[in-house]
């Protein structure tokens, strides 16, 4: 059992890190988050860091618009190693990390993916599922290789597509499983109690 030194980055609204923040308060996840960082400037995800105190900044990736690589991969990985993170958590952050990143935390790098990976990568997985007809979604919560959402898996959970589900009601269901699903998987890394067996997670 190792505490966890947390780095999150993250686009958007921040709700997984507020799960992850959540699971911390309330004493089910040994863990404590070293620094936020965003590529948005006026993201949420920063609001929420500063809100609960943690050191949250932006993180400018130009001049690419979908990945982090260059000097902006440099930057973060230096942001990261000074304030002493071990595990680094992508809560929805909408660019590919490089092998620079991976190189600096090998296999501790987590993502959270809206999907049953390997169903359903990239972007919009909710939507690609509601229209190929899927009577089950869910999410994955992966470890980070070179690849597109295709690390080793750490936790799964399943949802159900409903009849009249939109876009919208199907990714707020997803995220309800979502915020349950990243501390879980973020416990397993703490615990140690794993082993990476080529694709497989060992869990004992
Ligand atoms: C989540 O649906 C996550 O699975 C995806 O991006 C979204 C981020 O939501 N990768 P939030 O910013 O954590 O609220």
């Amino acid at each position: 059992m190792a505490k966890l030194h947390l780095g999150v980055l993250g686009s958007g609204a921040g709700s997984n890190m507020q799960s992850i923040v959540d699971a911390i308060a309330a004493g089910t996840l040994d863990a404590e988050i070293k620094l936020v960082l965003s590529d948005v400037p006026d993201a949420k995800i920063l609001d929420r860091g500063r809100k609960h105190g943690i050191p949250s900044q932006h993180l400018d990736c130009a001049p690419w618009k979908t990945k982090l690589e260059g000097p902006a991969e440099d930057r973060c990985i230096e942001l990261l190693k000074g304030a002493g993170v071990d595990t680094v958590v992508l809560a929805g952050f909408m660019r590919i990390v490089k092998a620079g990143l991976l190189a600096a935390f090998p296999m501790r790098v987590l993502n959270i993916h809206p999907a049953l990976l390997p169903a359903f990568p990239g972007v919009h997985s909710w939507t690609q599922a509601l229209d190929y007809g899927c009577k089950v979604a869910g999410v994955t919560v992966h470890f980070v290789d070179a690849g597109t959402d295709s690390g080793p898996i750490i936790v799964q959970k399943a949802v159900p597509v409903l009849e009249n589900d939109t876009p919208e009601t199907l990714h707020a269901r997803i995220q309800v499983q979502e915020h349950i699903a990243f501390p879980e998987a973020l416990n397993v890394i703490a615990r140690g109690n794993y082993k990476i067996d080529g694709r497989k997670v060992r869990i004992f």
